[in-house]
């Protein structure tokens, strides 16, 4: 066990100091917060001079609640909250999730009197019975102090700005206990965008361009970058819910990591938007060289963009996310018609994990716009979508999809479509962008044949 005393134990001044991991003194646009009493779940807090976001209370919520399941579940729960800021997660995992114990670390030592007078509120304990330790050292070199010393944490919580998660993901998987969990954080709106391909290379060993659906590639980017790291180390990860956040932008995961090989690359790989049709496809490793539209599209190659190697597999867990709406219940944050937003995110995450969805989704703004029409409804386009074989596509049955025929002479299931947390008025489905047009089309009584 690695053995930290009660005042900073490491004072750490790198000898050859990453560029990359210097900015934690720096204020970025005044969100740095003036001192002041504020309140999260009851929790009474002061965030002196650290960087604090109100808006990134729901991310904290997730993040208690699957703590709080890991505890129920293993009966034990030992934290490391790397980037604490003001220490408000290290207080929350260990007076709602009863955390055993929480190393809370933050590089800035300027941080340390507010921290303490956070944690304080938690009766510190001794020797065994510690519960909370506080330190000031680059993230990487904690946890890289807690691997050697084979101090292993069940939690580890890397709340990083831009892309400097990818910096940490080694040492935090090293330190990470078996069947551990590993919440991380990135605020890399460029690179989700498209716009710093190169950038995305380096760091999640992933060339993204710029598509439609580019707050969910940021998810799947990050998931991807843990897949590869992951796999340097012989492990895999599970993600157990994928959460989008527009403030920042912010791209959070929750991800379970296990000793073992990702089965054949298996949602590992890319995903393709065509400007021409508007259609998106996921491809494997496999398929590397026969990557094409359908549409005429295919013929001209600057229509096809192509992002990967990313995540293609389903950003949450139904199982788990159902465990942690239980949880939520129980606790009385959502429910009894209270209608928050939590319940809002956690019952469209449920939603989002319908494993026949494909990776993006689909807006309808495009949809009306390449059908020239007025957008319908979104709830109708969902439902006109889910009933198609029945009342829209008589003309159009596809009897080849094999879903829709279930060998006894029953047709009907049509697509699968659920909202997406992410954008607003947009489908996550399996219908291609042709079909939604047709679709939308008879929705407004627009003959699809019509010039
Ligand atoms: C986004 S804030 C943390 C916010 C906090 N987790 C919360 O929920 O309120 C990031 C924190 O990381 C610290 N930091 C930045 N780079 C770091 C590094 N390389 N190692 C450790 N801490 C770092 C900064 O001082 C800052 O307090």
């Amino acid at each position: 066990m690695l053995t930290l005393s009660p005042k900073a134990p490491f004072l750490y001044k790198p000898q050859n100091p990453n560029p990359k991991t210097q900015h934690y003194k720096q204020h970025i646009n005044g969100i740095y917060c003036k001192s002041e009493l504020q309140s999260e779940r009851g929790l009474e807090f002061e965030t002196g001079e650290t960087f604090f976001r109100h808006e990134s209370a729901k991310g904290r919520d997730l993040g208690v609640l699957a703590a709080s399941l890991y505890n129920q579940s293993k009966g034990k729960l030992r934290v490391l909250d790397a980037l604490c800021g003001c220490g408000i997660r290290s207080l929350r995992y260990l007076m709602e999730s009863k955390a055993d114990f929480v190393l809370a670390n933050d590089a800035n030592d300027e941080h340390r009197r507010v921290i303490l007078d956070n944690l304080k509120r938690v009766d510190r304990g001794f020797g065994d019975e510690r519960k909370w330790a506080v330190t000031h050292l680059d993230a990487n070199r904690v946890l890289s102090e807690c691997y050697l010393q084979k101090d292993f944490f069940d939690l580890i919580d890397i709340d990083s700005f831009g892309s400097d998660i990818s910096l940490f993901l080694r040492s935090a998987m090293n330190t990470l206990s078996f069947d551990g969990l590993l919440y991380v954080t990135s605020t890399d709106g460029h690179s989700s965008g498209g716009h710093h391909p190169d950038h995305t290379l380096a760091a999640y060993g992933a060339y993204v361009r710029p598509m439609p659906f580019s707050n969910e590639v940021g998810l799947r980017m990050l998931i991807g970058g843990a897949v590869r790291e992951a796999s340097v180390l012989g492990y895999y990860i599970t993600p157990l819910f994928s959460y989008y956040s527009y403030h920042g932008p912010v791209f959070r995961v929750m991800l379970r990591v296990n000793r073992g090989k990702l089965l054949e690359n298996r949602h590992y790989g890319f995903i393709t938007y065509c400007n021409k049709c508007g259609d998106s496809q996921e491809f494997s490793w496999a398929e590397l060289g026969q990557i094409s539209c359908s549409c005429n599209g295919s013929h001209d190659s600057s229509a096809l963009v192509i992002s990967g190697p990313l995540w293609i597999g389903p950003l949450h867990s139904a199982a788990y996310i159902s465990e942690m709406i239980n949880l939520a219940e129980e606790w009385g944050w959502i429910g009894n018609g209270a209608d928050t937003d939590l319940e809002k995110l956690l019952k469209q995450m449920l939603d989002e994990s319908d494993p026949r969805l494909k990776s993006g989704y689909i807006k309808m703004d495009e949809v009306a716009s390449r059908a020239k029409i007025n957008s319908p409804p979104l709830r109708t386009m969902m439902s006109a979508m889910q009933k198609v074989y029945f009342s829209l596509g008589t003309l159009h049955r596809d009897l080849s999809r094999t879903r829709a025929h279930d060998g006894m002479g029953h047709y009907g299931k049509g697509y699968a479509t659920s909202r997406s947390h992410i954008a607003l008025n947009a489908i996550k489905t399996d219908c291609p962008m042709s079909e939604c047009i047709r679709i939308a089309k008879e929705l407004q009584g627009v003959n699809s044949f019509a010039v």
